[in-house]
């Protein structure tokens, strides 16, 4: 599909979008779901082949059926009513400002978020994304696919300061961290921790030493964490985008 014509209108709406986002978020509770929904749709570019990325191809059933996408539909029904309220905004755009909304009202970094997302009816094919109970080898694989690097991989991984895991949906179950509402480094990347969920790729972090360096500064700096989560979550927002 067109690109769409980012005018005054567009960013009038881009700003009312915002608004309804951080209510609905807010009233909701629903900031972790927001945040993997961003992260699902855009997560699946391929930069060799330069298909898959943000495009709101997640809203499509062929895709959000998908077995790592367990539980989002109800994160793209929630979107729904903001976006006929701002029926410019692509859906690509909706689902990245969403995310980025739902780091700022947890207490996270401010992520620059640029507006321009075309929308795609192309659906990528199931197994783009990560699978949890795999190890650094495949980690490295899929994100570096996607043309991001291991600082990248450590510090989105952050991302995992939000929500919990649910046995319906992933077959793991419990939150990461005590305050899964909120977003910072406590508990981050941490060795085993009684009652908190550590899937195997988090572990993973842990053990092998490129990804360790990181692990070991985010968790005793918070300050290095949200810079360098904020730039990595700009670049996975803007995969398969380049802003003008
Ligand atoms: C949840 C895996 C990276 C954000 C989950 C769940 C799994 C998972 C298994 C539980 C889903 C459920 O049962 O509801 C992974 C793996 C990753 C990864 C293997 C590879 C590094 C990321 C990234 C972000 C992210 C990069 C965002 C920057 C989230 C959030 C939740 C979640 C916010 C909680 C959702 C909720 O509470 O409903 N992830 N994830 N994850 N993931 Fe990840």
């Amino acid at each position: 599909m067109a690109a769409p014509v980012v005018d005054a209108e567009y960013l009038r709406q881009v700003d009312r979008a915002r608004r309804h986002l951080r209510a609905l978020i807010s009233s909701k509770g629903c900031a972790p779901i927001m945040l993997r929904l961003a992260w699902h749709d855009a997560g699946t570019y391929d930069v060799n082949t330069k298909t898959g990325g943000a495009n709101g191809s997640i809203r499509y059933e062929e895709e959000y059926t998908h077995g790592s996408n367990a539980g989002l539909k109800i994160a793209i029904d929630l979107l729904e009513p903001i976006k006929a309220k701002s029926p410019k905004i692509t859906y690509a755009d909706l689902y990245q400002l969403a995310g980025v909304v739902a780091v700022e009202v947890t207490g996270g970094p401010t992520v620059e978020f640029i507006p321009g997302r075309r929308d795609s009816s192309v659906c990528p094919r199931e197994g783009r994304l990560p699978d949890a109970k795999k190890g650094a080898l495949h980690l490295r694989d899929i994100f570096y696919r996607m043309g991001l690097s291991d600082k990248d991989i450590v510090a989105l991984s952050g991302g995992h300061t939000l929500g919990r895991a649910h046995p319906e949906r992933s077959g793991f179950e419990g939150a990461w961290t005590q305050e899964p509402l909120k977003f910072d480094n406590s508990e981050l990347l941490k060795g085993e921790s009684e009652g908190l969920l550590k899937l195997p790729t988090d572990k993973a972090l842990l053990e092998d030493p490129s990804f360790r360096r990181y692990v070991d500064l985010y968790a005793r700096d918070e300050d290095a964490f949200f810079k360098d989560y904020a730039e990595s979550h700009k670049k996975l927002s803007e995969l398969g985008f380049t802003p003008r």
